[in-house]
C-alpha cells in the first residue's frame, strides 16, 4: 500500500528546531523580544505599520471586534463560506452575521452583495481571503464607505492584492495554525495601521496591562501596574514566535513549491468533466495557493472521500457553510444563498503542502483523474 498522503503538512526543519532551544536556553520563554522581532519583520513584510503577535487568529479576531466597539444589536457583514471561528467571535461580540454570497469560481465574497448587504445597522465589514486570494478590496472599500472593514487574511501569508500584501491598511487577521502557509504550532497575528486600534489591541491582549511582562521583569524595572479596562491573556510566547521568524524566512520557497503544486493541478486535472477547478481572480494579485478547493460534480462528495481514503489520500472540507450551521439557523432563521449553497456541497480540499513530492502529486493527480473522469 502506499504511504498516506495527508491534505497539509507543516514545513519545518532544523532552523526552527535550533530557534526554538536557543529560547528554551536563553531564560525567557514567554512574550518578550523574539514576539517583538515577529512583529517587526511580520509588519515590514506585509506593509503594515504595526503588527501584534496573538495566541491564534480566533483571539485576534475577538479582540478587533471589542477594539472596534462591536455589540448587541449591530450587525457584520461577512460570508457563510468560512471558518466558523469569525462568525463564532461575531455572534458572541453580541451582533448578527449577515451573509454575503460569493462568486462560485473563486469562492470569494461578492462585492455586490456587500453593497446590497448594507444597512444602518452595519458595524464591519469582514472580507475573507479565501484559499489565499485576495478578495476584491478596492469594490468593497468603497461599498463600506466609512463602515470599518476587518479582513480575515487567516489564508492570506503571502497574499497580494494589485501589487500590495494584504494587511497594510484595514486591520488584518493571520492564523499560523500548523494547516497555514507558515505555522508557530498555534497563533496569530494582527497587523493595522491604525494607532488607537494598535493601542486597544495591546492593552487587551495582556490583561488590561500596558506595560509588556518582559520589561516589568527586567533589571531594576518597575513591577507595578494598573489596569483602566480589563483584557484577555492572548499573547503568543518567545518559543512560538521563533518558529515563526524562521518561517518567515522561508515564505518565498513556501509559496513558489505550492504555486508548483497548484499550477499542476490546474494543468492536469483541466477538462474533467466531473470536477470543477478552482478559478483565480481577474484582477491583479499573488494568490498565496492556502487551499486548493475543487467542486465535485459527478459523485456525492462523501464517495469520493471514501475512494480517496481508499488509495490513502487525504482531503479537507473547507468549509461547511456557516448559515447552515444549528446554531445560526437557530439564532438567526434560514438565509438562502444561492451560490454559497450550490458550492457548498460539493467542495473538497486536495493536499497541498510544500513538502509534498512530486511522485505525491502525481498519485493525486492519477486518482482525481480516474475517479472523476
Ligand atoms: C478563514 C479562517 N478564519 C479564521 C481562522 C482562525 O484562525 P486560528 O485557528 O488561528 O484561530 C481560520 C483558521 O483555520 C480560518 O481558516
Amino acid at each position: 500500500m502506499n504511504e498516506f498522503i495527508p491534505m497539509s503538512r507543516p514545513f519545518l526543519g532544523k532552523e526552527e528546531i535550533d530557534a526554538v532551544v536557543a529560547v528554551m536556553e536563553s531564560g525567557w520563554i514567554t512574550t518578550g523580544p523574539k514576539c517583538q522581532e515577529f512583529e517587526e519583520k511580520f509588519a515590514e513584510f506585509t506593509g503594515a505599520k504595526q503588527a501584534l503577535t496573538m495566541s491564534s487568529g480566533t483571539a485576534g479576531m475577538h479582540l478587533v471586534l471589542r477594539a472596534l466597539g462591536i455589540k448587541e444589536g449591530d450587525e457584520v457583514i461577512t460570508p457563510s463560506l468560512t471558518f466558523a471561528s469569525t462568525v463564532n467571535q461575531i455572534v458572541l461580540a453580541g451582533a448578527k452575521p449577515v451573509f454575503a454570497d460569493i462568486d462560485y469560481d473563486t469562492l470569494l465574497i461578492n462585492p455586490e452583495e456587500v453593497k446590497r448587504l448594507i444597512s444602518e445597522r452595519t458595524k464591519a465589514v469582514i472580507p475573507v481571503h479565501f484559499a489565499g486570494a485576495p478578495a476584491d478590496m478596492d469594490v468593497i472599500e468603497e461599498a463600506a464607505g466609512n463602515i470599518p472593514i476587518i479582513e480575515d487574511a487567516a489564508h492570506a501569508i503571502d497574499t497580494h492584492y494589485k501589487g500590495r500584501h494584504i494587511g497594510h491598511k484595514n486591520p488584518a487577521v493571520f492564523s499560523f495554525h500548523p494547516i497555514k502557509n507558515i505555522t508557530t504550532g498555534e497563533g496569530g497575528m494582527v497587523t493595522s495601521s491604525d494607532q488607537v486600534v494598535i493601542q486597544k489591541l495591546k492593552s487587551l491582549r495582556f490583561h488590561g496591562i500596558e506595560r509588556d511582562a518582559w520589561k516589568r521583569y527586567g533589571k531594576a524595572s518597575d513591577p507595578t501596574y494598573d489596569i483602566i479596562d480589563p483584557g484577555f491573556k492572548y499573547n503568543m510566547t518567545d518559543i512560538q514566535a521563533a518558529i515563526g521568524l524562521e518561517q518567515l524566512k522561508r515564505i518565498a520557497v513556501i509559496t513558489h513549491k505550492r504555486t508548483e503544486i497548484a499550477e499542476q493541478y490546474l494543468e492536469s486535472l483541466s477538462g474533467i468533466s466531473g470536477l470543477d477547478l478552482p478559478g483565480t481572480p481577474a484582477f491583479d494579485h499573488k494568490h498565496a495557493w492556502h487551499l486548493f478547493v475543487v467542486k465535485i460534480k459527478s459523485m456525492g462528495r462523501h464517495d469520493l472521500m471514501q475512494r480517496l481514503a481508499e488509495k490513502n489520500i487525504g482531503y479537507g472540507l473547507h468549509f461547511p457553510a456557516c448559515h447552515t450551521l444549528s446554531y445560526v439557523q437557530k439564532r438567526f432563521g434560514r438565509t438562502e444563498l444561492k451560490v454559497t449553497e450550490e458550492a457548498a456541497d460539493k467542495i473538497i480540499s486536495l493536499p497541498l503542502y510544500p513538502g509534498m513530492e512530486d511522485e505525491q502529486v502525481q498519485r493525486v493527480i492519477d486518482a482525481a483523474r480516474k475517479l472523476l473522469s
